[in-house]
C-alpha cells in the first residue's frame, strides 16, 4: 500500500478528485429536462463541475438595465459565497425567484454543493416590489411578462427535487470513489511488486558480481598454483629419468622400480597440471591457436597408435574407420590431437575387457552459423566439415548426466571410492577447444551399451588468416 492512503477516504479533499463528471452532467441534465430548473454543481473550493442552465427571460431583461445588472451581480455573488456550514440555504433574488443551495457531504466531510434555481415559488402570488423598483428605467409590464416565463414550483417540491438530486449525487460519489480506490490500490500494489522486484534484482546482481569475483579468483588461483607446481615437478621427473638412466650409478631392480614409479606418477601429475592450466587459459580466453592444414586420417591414426598399448593391456580392440577422401581441416595440430586423445582416453577408461573402441573420420557439412539470429539460420549456407567419431562399447552415460559431463570437475561417479582416476576436466577442455575451432560436439550414449562422441570441425574457420 502507498503510504498515507486512508481507505476510509482520507485522500479526498473535494468532489473533483473522484466524481465521474459525465455521470454528474447526465443527472443534472435529466433533472433539468424534468423540471426546467437550472442546476449547477460546485466543488468545495468553488470550481464549477457541472452546469445545466437556461437564461431566464426576466434575467435577460433586467440585465439590459444598468441598476438591474448590478443587482443581479450582487445576488449571484451572494449565492456563490454561501458557506459549507450554512446547511441548506434558500436565497431570495430581487426578482422574486429563489435559489436553493445544498451542501454535498461524503462520509461526514463537506466536499461541494449544488445550486438549484432560479425558480419562482408557486406560493408567491404578488409581483415583488424589489423587481419593479430595481431600476428607474424598468418597464413594469415587460418585467411582469418576462417573470411569467420563470419555472414555478412549490417550495415543498423544490425541497424534494433537492433531496432526490442529493441522493443521486451521493450514489455517483460512492461508486466513483470506489473506482478511484480500486485504481489507487491497483497502482499501490503494482508499485509494491515493482519495488520487491527491484530489491530482488539488486540482491541477485550483487550475488552475481560476487560469484564472478570468486570465479575470477579461482581461475587466478588455478593458474598460479599450476604454474608454481610445474617447475619443481619437471625437476622431479628429470632427476628420476637421470637415476633410471644410470647417470648417478647403477640401481638394483627394486630401486629402479621405485624410481620408475616416481617418474610415472610425476608424469601423471604433470598432465593434470597441464589440464588445469589449459582450463584456466580457456576460461580467461587466453588460448591462442596455431592453425595449420591437418590430415584427418593422419590424426586418427596417431591417436590409435597411442592408445593401442593400454587397450591391449585391458583386452580391448581398437579399430579405425577413416572414409576415403576425408578433407583436410585447418586447426591447431596439438589441440585437435588433444581433443581426440582425451575422448579416446575416456573411451578406454570407461570400457571393460572384451570391448571395442572405434575411431572414425568422415566428410560432412555443418551450418554456417554467423550469429545472425533466426532469419540467418533459415538462410544459412552449409559449409564442408570433418566429423570425428569416438565410439566405445563401455558403461555408457545416463541421459540426465549427458549435459553435465562437460562441466569442469564433473564426474558421473564423483565418490571418493571411484574406480577411475582423473580430475573431471577433460571434457570441459575438449568442448572449449572444439568451440575455439568453430566446431561442435554431440554425444549418443546408452547405459551398459556404449558411448559415441561426434566432433565436427569445419574445414576452414570463418575468420581464417594463415
Ligand atoms: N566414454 C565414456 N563412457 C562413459 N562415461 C564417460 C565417458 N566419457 C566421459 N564419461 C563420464 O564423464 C565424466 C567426465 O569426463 P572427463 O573426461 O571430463 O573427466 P575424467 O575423465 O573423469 O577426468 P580427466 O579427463 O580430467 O582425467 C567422467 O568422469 C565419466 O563419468
Ligand atoms: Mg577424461
Amino acid at each position: 500500500m502507498s503510504e498515507g492512503l486512508d481507505l476510509n477516504l482520507g485522500d479526498i479533499d473535494g468532489l473533483e478528485q473522484v466524481i465521474d463528471r459525465e455521470a454528474l452532467a447526465e443527472v443534472c441534465r435529466s433533472f433539468f429536462d424534468l423540471f426546467g430548473i437550472s442546476i449547477r454543481v460546485f466543488s468545495r473550493t468553488g470550481a464549477l463541475l457541472s452546469d445545466v442552465h437556461e437564461e431566464q427571460a426576466v434575467c435577460r431583461y433586467v440585465n439590459t438595465l444598468s441598476e438591474g445588472r448590478r443587482a443581479c451581480g450582487t445576488t449571484v455573488t451572494e449565492v456563490k459565497h454561501i458557506g459549507a456550514t450554512d446547511g441548506v440555504v434558500v436565497h431570495p433574488c430581487f426578482t422574486g425567484a429563489n435559489y436553493r443551495v445544498v451542501p454535498i457531504e461524503y462520509h461526514s466531510r463537506h466536499v461541494g454543493r449544488f445550486v438549484i434555481g432560479p425558480y419562482l415559488p408557486a406560493e408567491r402570488t404578488e409581483i415583488p416590489k424589489t423587481l419593479l423598483t430595481v431600476d428607474p428605467n424598468i418597464d413594469a409590464d415587460k418585467a411582469i411578462a418576462a417573470l411569467g416565463d420563470m419555472p414555478r414550483v412549490r417550495e415543498e417540491t423544490a425541497l424534494r427535487i433537492a433531496h432526490h438530486l442529493r441522493n443521486i449525487v451521493d450514489l455517483i460519489l460512492f461508486s466513483s470513489h470506489r473506482a478511484h480506490l480500486t485504481s489507487e490500490m491497483h497502482v499501490a500494489s503494482v508499485r509494491e511488486s515493482y519495488r520487491e522486484l527491484a530489491e530482488k534484482n539488486d540482491a541477485l546482481q550483487s550475488a552475481y558480481n560476487r560469484l564472478k569475483e570468486l570465479d575470477q579468483l579461482k581461475s587466478n588461483f588455478l593458474a598460479t598454483v599450476s604454474h608454481e607446481l610445474r617447475t619443481p615437478l619437471t625437476s622431479i621427473i628429470g632427476y628420476s629419468e637421470m637415476l633410471t638412466s644410470g647417470i648417478a650409478g647403477d640401481l638394483n631392480e627394486e630401486q629402479n622400480e621405485f624410481v620408475q614409479t616416481i617418474h610415472d606418477k610425476g608424469d601423471h601429475l604433470l598432465s593434470l597440471i597441464a589440464s588445469l592450466l589449459d582450463a584456466s587459459k580457456l576460461e580467461q580466453g587466453q588460448l591462442t591457436l596455431n592453425r595449420v592444414p591437418l590430415d584427418a586420417g593422419q590424426l586418427i591414426r596417431s591417436v590409435v597408435t597411442t592408445i593401442i598399448p593400454n587397450a591391449k593391456k585391458k583386452g580391448i580392440a581398437v579399430e579405425s574407420q577413416v572414409e576415403e577422401g576425408v578433407p583436410t581441416v585447418i586447426g591447431d595440430s596439438i589441440r585437435i590431437h588433444q581433443i581426440l586423445q582425451n575422448l579416446a582416453d575416456n573411451a578406454l577408461k570407461f570400457t571393460t575387457k572384451g570391448g571395442t573402441i572405434i575411431l572414425g573420420a568422415r566428410a560432412t557439412e555443418m551450418m554456417d552459423d554467423d550469429g545472425g539470429g533466426f532469419g540467418a539460420v533459415l538462410m544459412a549456407a552449409s559449409k564442408p566439415a570433418v566429423e570425428f567419431r569416438i565410439e566405445d562399447t563401455g558403461m555408457g552415460i545416463a541421459q540426465d548426466q549427458v549435459e553435465r559431463i562437460f562441466d569442469a570437475f564433473y564426474q558421473v561417479d564423483g565418490s571418493s571410492t571411484r574406480e577411475h582416476g582423473g580430475a573431471g576436466l577433460g571434457l570441459s577442455i575438449v568442448k572449449r577447444l572444439i568451440e575455439a575451432h568453430g566446431g561442435s560436439i554431440r554425444i549418443e550414449s546408452s547405459v551398459g551399451v556404449g558411448t559415441t562422441f561426434f566432433v565436427t570441425i569445419p574445414e576452414a574457420p570463418d575468420t581464417f588468416d594463415l
